[in-house]
């Protein structure tokens, strides 16, 4: 009964819309679109006639209303919101409402808001579904190490199908913003270093979230909105420090740090969100310079923008707003649509409206903008979406999602050594292991930060993944803590000894508490934490095979455990599958293929560390590690402990017969590039075939290389594939002296190979 009465509700609101579409056709109510610069996400004529009729019957409170968003707060029977809020809700001034979420809770706050006011314009429920939903996939840095784009998209469309069946229209993912820095604990949450890796990353997530790369896929009730963020550089905070100034030039700026944004547009991304940070003295959320002249006009974004949470108050600290007020003023005029939580719009844009601060006009096309998001996901047919859907409930954590989710998390486990060949822990060995770490039996960090509604007792501990995977074999497993992630606690080191003194070869599984990474969480020292090394340091005395699984989430620096330890098996956050998935791997039922997407430092004083560096006036001779007046650390080397694309497997690949079909490119042409790859040892395996550019001479100073192209491959032992990469001039296009894209004739060189350091294959050509 109640289902009905909220349908004929929405019938009458649809009527009315219908009605006023008439109107405002047959009297001039298309002359504001006519009239200004607003230019609909869709493109669909309809839509646009749909948001102009309801922008037409709103008062400036409620348009200010669509512009605001309140976060929720959760009590024993779910989502509450304060009773200011509520009241605000009741009056139909909210226009999304953040952190609300389960199928009762989402239904109650949009049935106050139906019910009781006046245009009845649904609210847009936003969370951030960062890797999963319910389904946790691995952290999305580690996922980025799968190098495969098919299986984030996956991902994304499954945390999708999940977080809409419990009320979510729209994620705050995915985040784009490239990183040099692992002191920053927000790295987990991107996809590592790389900008050419990084914009594919983010059209897979997109894609993924949204359903496809246009509208059309949003009126499907099992999509989300995806929100690009943060724009622009948050990744580049000094420091690696956490909400702190980004400082970068210009150069840097376009090259690396821009372009994941734009494919984000260009991938049909439905919303932005504004980073906290500033860039050359102007906080991002009161850049009319990254909002207006970049996003809106250079790009033609049409989707909307939302600040960070209390972005817009945060001016007032940043020093560019003298109170509230200004700074909502600056916010809206710079190009910022919606307020995230800090009430600042709701208290003072109707005034500043009125007092001439900010135009009419700016303010309904963000509210076009919002209310036209609720149009494609079909909110004023159906505001309750899919929970009226009872199949949905059921379609969680399904078997097929759990695989994927496995395969997921198989392929981002990342090799980063393999001494004596102490992985794989065979099935068919008679052994004894000591499982040692408190990691071993853990499920509570496994799912890492950012991990929605994901259920840590769902979980699988590396524990539960290895008790299964050896049942009924010769692997025989003892266990002992050891210590805890932090503190100071030694008490169970005698137990670790006794226990790994009785075994033939100790596993170890260690690395940092989940909460040591995602927001707000930098750190000036990024080795394992606590006593875990000082009882790594006790293990090797034993004198037995030691090898570590690791878990964290950004790179750490574990140059003594590479100098001491037998193999490390970079392990991160899986996610829900993570015991079984790393079970699969250590016991050679699955081949490790994942390869770093950010560089690993020797030490913190080497950060930031990246493989596309400049060459300097005065690069390092080549094979020296140091040289005096050379661009270098007199203590360490400039080369990172793992570098970018870095990754070992089971087995071992080669290429040959690299082959260009020509070495001249001229007007517009491509080249083609050929080469064999085999696998030459003793595995089936897959690996990640990259392809590396530099160009020599450039009217700015170029990368030493860059990441222009890869390919995964999958080979059964002695199998041999050939892998094509094309290049084309678009591909060479760079910011030059002139700040314009293009492509500057010149020689080149290439380098196919198996990380960013594998020189072996390489190529010259010249563009004229
Ligand atoms: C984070 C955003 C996030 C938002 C909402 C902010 O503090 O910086 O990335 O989407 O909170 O939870």
């Amino acid at each position: 009964m109640e289902v009905e009465q909220r349908v004929c509700n929405m019938k009458i609101i649809e009527i009315t819309i219908l009605l006023n579409i008439f109107l405002i056709s047959n009297y001039g109510g298309l002359q504001i679109s006519a009239q200004n610069t607003w230019k609909s996400f869709s493109g669909d004529k309809i839509i646009e006639h749909k948001v102009d009729s309801v922008l037409k019957l709103m008062t400036l409170d409620e348009k200010v209303g669509q512009m605001t968003q309140f976060s929720c707060n959760w009590d024993v029977t779910g989502p509450v919101m304060k009773d200011s809020y509520e009241l605000y809700l009741k009056k139909g001034l909210v226009g999304s409402i953040l952190n609300a979420y389960t199928v009762d809770g989402v239904h109650k706050l949009q049935e106050m808001a139906l019910k009781n006011s006046r245009l009845k314009i649904p609210v847009l429920f936003g969370y951030d579904v960062i890797h999963g939903y319910r389904t946790i996939f691995p952290i999305p840095l580690a996922e980025s190490c799968s190098w495969n784009l098919e299986l984030m998209k996956e991902s994304a469309s499954i945390a999708s199908k999940e977080a809409t069946a419990d009320g979510i229209h729209w994620t705050f993912a995915p985040m784009v913003d490239i990183s040099r820095d692992p002191r920053w604990g927000r790295v987990m949450e991107g996809a590592g270093e790389d900008t050419y890796l990084g914009s594919l990353i983010a059209k897979a997530r997109i894609q993924g979230f949204q359903g496809g790369s246009d509208w059309n896929s949003l009126s499907n009730p099992n999509t989300l909105l995806a929100c690009c963020k943060h724009f622009a550089a948050y990744g580049a905070v000094e420091g690696g420090r956490d909400y702190n100034s980004a400082e970068l030039s210009l150069n840097t700026l376009l090259e690396y740090y821009l372009p994941p944004y734009e494919a984000a547009k260009d991938a049909g991304v439905a919303t932005f969100m504004a980073a906290f940070n500033e860039i050359g003295g102007v906080p991002c959320t009161s850049s009319k310079w990254l909002m207006t002249d970049f996003l809106r006009n250079q790009w033609d974004f049409k989707g909307f923008v939302v600040s960070d949470y209390s972005g817009i108050n945060e001016l007032v600290y940043h020093g560019v707003a003298k109170d509230e007020k200004t700074a909502g003023d600056l916010s809206a005029n710079a190009g910022i649509d919606m307020d995230m939580s800090g009430s600042v719009y709701c208290k003072y844009l109707k005034n500043s409206i009125e007092e001439g601060n900010v135009s009419i006009e700016k303010i309904n096309n963000s509210v076009r903008r919002i209310l036209e998001m609720k149009f494609l996901l079909g909110l004023f047919n159906d505001p309750y979406r899919s929970l009226n859907d009872k199949s949905q409930k059921e379609k969680t954590m399904t078997p097929e999602f759990l695989e994927v989710a496995r395969k997921t998390a198989q392929q981002s486990v990342v090799l980063l050594k393999n001494s004596n060949n102490f992985f794989p822990i065979s099935k068919d060995k008679s052994i004894t292991v000591a499982l040692i770490g408190p990691l071993v039996k853990d499920i509570n960090n496994q799912i890492g930060a950012w991990s929605a509604r994901g259920n840590t007792d769902k979980c699988i501990s590396l524990y539960d993944g290895l008790i299964k995977k050896y049942k009924n074999t010769q692997v025989k497993l003892l266990y002992a803590e050891g210590c805890n992630l932090t503190g100071n606690d030694k008490s169970g080191f005698d137990k670790a000894m006794e226990i790994g003194s009785k075994a033939d070869i100790i596993l170890v599984a260690m690395g940092e508490p989940s909460n040591y990474s995602g927001e707000s969480t930098s750190r000036s020292n990024i080795q394992i934490p606590g006593v875990q090394t000082d009882l790594l340091k006790e293990l090797k005395k034993l004198n037995k095979p030691i090898g570590l699984v690791l878990s964290n989430g950004r790179p750490l620096d574990i140059t003594w455990e590479d100098d001491n330890l037998d193999a490390i098996l970079e392990g991160w956050y899986l996610g829900t599958m993570s015991g079984y998935a790393l079970a699969d791997i250590i016991s050679g039922d699955c081949n490790p293929s994942g390869r770093l997407t950010m560089s690993f430092p020797r030490t913190v004083g080497q950060i930031p560390v990246y493989y596309n560096h400049k060459s300097t006036g005065r690069p390092l001779p080549a094979g020296k590690s140091t040289a005096r007046y050379s661009s270098c650390y007199t203590d360490i080397s400039n080369t990172p402990l793992y570098n970018f694309g870095y990754g070992l497997s089971y087995t071992t690949f080669a290429i040959s017969n690299l082959k260009l079909d020509k070495i001249i490119m001229t007007n517009g042409d491509k080249i083609k590039v050929q080469m064999d790859v085999v696998n030459n040892g003793n595995y089936d395996g897959e690996t990640v075939v990259q392809l590396y550019i530099c160009d020599l001479v450039g009217s700015v100073t170029r990368p030493v290389k860059e990441l222009k192209g890869f390919e995964k491959v999958v080979l059964k032992v002695g199998e041999k594939k050939q892998v094509n990469f094309e290049i084309s001039e678009s591909l060479l296009a760079f910011y030059g002296l002139d700040l314009k894209k293009k492509a500057e004739a010149g020689d080149f060189v290439l380098w196919v190979g198996f990380n960013s350091a594998d020189d072996n294959n390489k190529a010259e050509f010249t563009l004229k």
